[in-house]
């Protein structure tokens, strides 16, 4: 039956040639077989496009914090003239108007281009994702064998309610979300281009892959994971596979292939060409490329306390830890790797073009609650099939862009700061006791930590789910508001009293709430404003003049970009920055308590993760005293 959950997107949470690419270049739907997907992404709206007026508008209302008087003043005269009857402004919202009507979503394939497969830098870091899970319990190869395999068995058993369509709907403010991203994340790989990339998705192939990849001391491996009758491999089978492929690869010696992914996606896309130039390597690439997911056997860090293992874990899962770590025991273009490693970290790292973190999340709270199920059934002993090493032919020029990916990995590990913090003191029931939105309230706690380093405000990024529409991903809800720049102005100022910070804490709360339910509802700014942009290319129009400004520069200059990714299990996912003098700001609000992963480069000297994650901290606990402090008119 189809199952319908009351689970929030939020409730649940910024990219071979042999198949199809997926839906980025042709809607899945259109060629998927008539089924309960395909009824419930039909009944979805499509997503509205914005009047032009109040887009320019509320986009001048979201420079105010961020710019200063001349610059803003010299936006509103460009917009007057964008906006003018029979001007470009009406043009191109022409032009998108055209665009919607012939499209399932006038916005995610250009969104997913320029997002993701048109972007250039490294994946690691810049743009995929990482997820660290709590410490399992085990602490050798043993223990990490029987993990991973009950893990592989968890991740088949979740596949199952993908392949028969039987997934509970997920919903959003009470309305029901597309659900085609879990669709897009199995048997799903992204491809180096020497220009942009391209992601392909074998799930949709007349003969969908039935096994996943493994990596272990950087040698790759195919296992086949489902009998020969289509029903999966049981835990107890999976571990005796996977100790075969440990013994088969103790060896450390091999060319770590894998950290080629690493690489800045043009110098990628030209090796990519080389390496495939040899058959041998070429097949293995295609079987890494078709596997349902892969699965990355690390060996042991090094030893740490308590206190920095989630940040030395998230850096696994964020990058691998440079050359000398297991950035090599990796396939980064593989849009799901889990990570396990022998001292029971363990994790994922996702490739960002197909799906947002919810799914991913979601995929992942039902393979923890897999793996803690009680001991597997002892399967009747069958003889398996030996799983399959993939073989590379590494020549001295291959051998060289090994070498090259592995400097600019080791310099990139080396700037990237991490702190994961548990914030214990609190969760998602303290806002909600004071009838606040519990997402705002710590966004405005980010505002107020920010303000508190720096003496000013700065662009800020929380994604906002487009999920209400079909094929829709992501806008931006731009945290930094009039309204929170005047609370934060407030709070340390000791000529304010407590009633007032209270009110100026409760509007700067509303107005985020009311933003993101703006966003939620397709009319926020930022994917209306690219999408003009994106209809002037179209249409060969130079650029409006509007995005070559400087405030547009300013707005698009997020020193601070964030994301919730909620989820059952005790985790948190973490990302690095996305300019080189800012910070990214991954959280997961449980109840009664926060998971913080920030991240910035070291190459900065005005940034730090460890300091902004402190005067987080310190500010939602100082906001909670204001709350304590303060009573408030009852509704
Ligand atoms: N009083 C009491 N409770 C309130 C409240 C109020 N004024 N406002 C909200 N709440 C409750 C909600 O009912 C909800 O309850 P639940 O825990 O029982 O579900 C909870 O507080 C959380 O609500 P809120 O904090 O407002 O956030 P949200 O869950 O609506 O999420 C976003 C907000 C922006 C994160 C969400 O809309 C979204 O878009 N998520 C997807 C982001 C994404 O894709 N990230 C990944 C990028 S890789």
């Amino acid at each position: 039956m189809w199952k319908f959950c009351s689970r929030t997107a939020g409730g649940m949470a910024k990219t071979c040639g042999l198949v199809r690419p997926c839906h980025l270049v042709k809607p899945v739907s259109a060629t998927r077989v008539a089924g309960r997907y395909l009824s419930h992404q039909r009944g979805l709206p499509c997503l509205p496009l914005p009047p032009l007026q109040q887009t320019c508008e509320r986009y001048i209302t979201a420079l105010e914090p961020i710019v200063e008087a001349d610059e803003l003043m010299h936006t509103k005269e460009l917009l007057e003239d964008f906006t003018k009857t029979g001007g470009l402004g009406e043009r191109l919202q022409e032009g998108l108007e055209k665009r919607a009507q012939r499209t399932e979503n006038w916005l995610s394939e250009w969104w997913v281009r320029v997002a993701y497969l048109e972007y250039r830098m490294p994946v690691v870091v810049h743009s995929s994702p990482g997820l660290v899970l709590p410490r399992m319990d085990f602490r050798d190869k043993q223990g990490q064998i029987s993990f991973a395999a009950k893990l592989i068995a968890g991740v088949l058993d979740f596949k199952t309610m993908i392949d028969n369509e039987t997934l509970p709907v997920e919903f959003l403010g009470g309305k029901p979300l597309c659900m085609n991203q879990y669709y897009e994340v199995l048997s799903s790989c992204r491809i180096p281009g020497v220009k942009k990339d391209s992601v392909v998705n074998h799930a949709k192939s007349s003969s969908p892959p039935k096994h996943i990849s493994v990596v272990h001391n950087f040698q790759f491996f195919q296992l086949d994971v489902y009998h020969h009758d289509g029903t999966p491999l049981t835990a107890d089978q999976l571990c005796v596979q996977l100790e075969k492929i440990c013994s088969a690869s103790s060896e450390s010696d091999a060319e770590p292939v894998g950290i080629l992914t690493t690489q800045h996606r043009d110098r990628w896309g030209k090796a990519y060409l080389r390496l495939i130039s040899d058959k041998t390597n070429r097949e293995s690439v295609v079987a890494v490329q078709r596997s349902i997911f892969t699965l990355c056997l690390d060996g042991a860090t090094s030893q740490c306390s308590d206190d920095v293992y989630r940040s030395s874990a998230a850096v696994q899962m964020l990058h691998g830890g440079g050359s000398g770590g297991n950035s090599g025991n990796r396939w980064f273009d593989k849009t799901l790797q889990f990570i396990v490693g022998e001292d029971g970290t363990c994790g994922a790292n996702y490739e960002h073009a197909p799906a947002e973190g919810p799914p991913i999340v979601a995929l992942i709270d039902h393979v923890v609650e897999y793996t803690r199920k009680s001991e597997a059934i002892q399967a009747v002993v069958v003889p398996l099939p030996e799983p399959q090493k993939l073989q590379f032919n590494i020549t001295a020029e291959m051998k060289e862009d090994i070498e090259e990916a592995k400097v600019s990995m080791n310099m990139l590990a080396q700037d990237l700061d991490m702190k994961v913090m548990m914030f214990g003191h609190f969760g998602k029931n303290v806002p909600k006791a004071h009838r606040m939105s519990p997402d705002a309230f710590i966004q405005m706690a980010l505002q107020l930590a920010y303000y508190r380093m720096y003496r000013r405000c700065c662009a800020t990024y929380e994604s906002a789910s487009l999920r209400m529409y079909r094929l829709g991903r992501t806008d931006t809800i731009r945290s930094a508001s009039t309204a929170s720049t005047s609370f934060v102005k407030a709070f340390d100022d000791p000529s304010k009293q407590n009633p007032e910070k209270m009110d100026l804490l409760e509007k700067a709360v509303k107005a985020h709430r009311s933003y993101t339910n703006m966003a939620i509802s397709g009319q926020a700014i930022d994917r209306h404003l690219l999408g003009l942009k994106m209809q002037a290319l179209e249409e060969k129009l130079s650029v409006p003049a509007i995005f070559t400004d400087a405030a547009y520069a300013k707005a698009l200059h997020y020193q601070l970009s964030t994301s919730q990714v909620p989820s059952k299990t005790d985790c948190v996912m973490c990302f690095g920055p996305v300019v080189s003098n800012g910070y990214g700001v991954c959280y997961n609000p449980m109840n009664d308590h926060i998971n913080f992963a920030v991240s910035s480069f070291n190459a900065c000297t005005e940034t730090d993760a460890g300091r902004l994650a402190q005067a987080v901290e310190d500010a939602l606990l100082d906001m909670r005293t204001l709350l304590d402090q303060t009573p408030r008119a009852k509704l």
